[in-house]
């Protein structure tokens, strides 16, 4: 009987656990924010998320830079964002997608939208005045991030040296999760080396095996992790700085969390 009531608080105390992080972690829900928008596009390709002049191509263009709760440290980079402005008389109810490049070091405004994301938040005709505005109340939640006819890739950065030091930079991750581990081995091999965040969507180990490589990676969402595996052969033995290359999977994963209370649906 007592190592019934044991197991019964033990479990109501994980339960409980499970859905209090989960809750807090819930960030498909809605959020109010304040933001304004960078006319200059090199400030976007400077971004700290290290995309450079790519992140442009992003989404045409619509791209963000976002507090540190958002940056989350380099995590939050590449994740996508729904924002609309909250004057129904200029704005649209639908509002943008966005990709996160950088970290806004702005204390005036959580958010800063490319110029065409900014003004994309217009109803039809009122782009000018919501140019003149210039900062304005928005609402945001994070949404799956679609990028059509990609599979999520790596490019490797210019600091590796073949073949032991490899740095490689995730590219089109679709889906709403955090990349949270990553590992590299040779083709046909199970011995996997582990790589390390070195900053945003950077990755890097100085053991890489020789290759052709494959590679795995885990991602979560509120709680639980998912294996994401590219058994194919994803980098070749010859890879090369610079280049970019296809994973063959995509993540299509949206957060497993409790919050259904405000479940994602897209605003129209
Ligand atoms: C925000 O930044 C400006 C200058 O960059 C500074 O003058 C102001 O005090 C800051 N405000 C807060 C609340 O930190
Ligand atoms: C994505 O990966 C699949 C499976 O490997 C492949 O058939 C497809 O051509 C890839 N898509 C693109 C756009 O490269």
């Amino acid at each position: 009987m007592a190592g019934d009531s044991f197991f019964f608080f033990f479990f109501f105390f994980v339960i409980l656990f499970l859905v209090f992080f989960s809750a807090l972690a819930c960030d498909r829900c809605v959020h109010p924010a304040r933001a304004g928008y960078s006319s200059s596009f090199s400030a976007f390709s400077a971004g700290t998320c290290g995309y450079g002049s790519m992140a442009l191509g992003f989404a045409g263009g619509h791209v963000a830079a976002a507090s540190s709760a958002l940056y989350r440290g380099g995590v939050g980079c590449g994740a996508c964002f729904q924002v609309r402005c909250k004057n129904e008389k200029v704005c649209s109810g639908e509002g943008v997608k966005v990709i996160l490049t950088d970290l806004n070091r702005r204390n005036d405004t959580e958010l800063v939208l490319s110029r065409p994301a900014y003004l994309g938040m217009a109803r039809h005709g009122m782009a000018d005045e919501l140019k003149k505005l210039g900062i304005v109340d928005v609402e945001y939640k994070r949404i799956p991030c679609e990028h059509e006819n990609r599979n999520l890739s790596l490019r490797v950065e210019e600091k590796s040296r073949r073949p032991r030091n490899l740095a490689v930079k995730f590219l089109y991750q679709g889906g709403q999760t955090d990349i949270v581990a990553v590992d590299v081995a040779a083709v046909g091999s199970t011995s996997w080396q582990y790589m390390s965040r070195e900053h945003g969507p950077v990755w890097r180990t100085d053991r890489a095996p020789a290759g052709p490589l494959q590679v795995r990676l885990v991602v979560t969402g509120g709680y639980g992790g998912k294996w994401i595996w590219a058994r194919q052969e994803v980098l070749p033995a010859d890879w090369r700085t610079g280049s970019v290359y296809d994973l063959g999977v995509q993540i299509a994963d949206v957060a497993r969390e409790v919050c259904s209370s405000c479940d994602s649906r897209d605003w129209q």
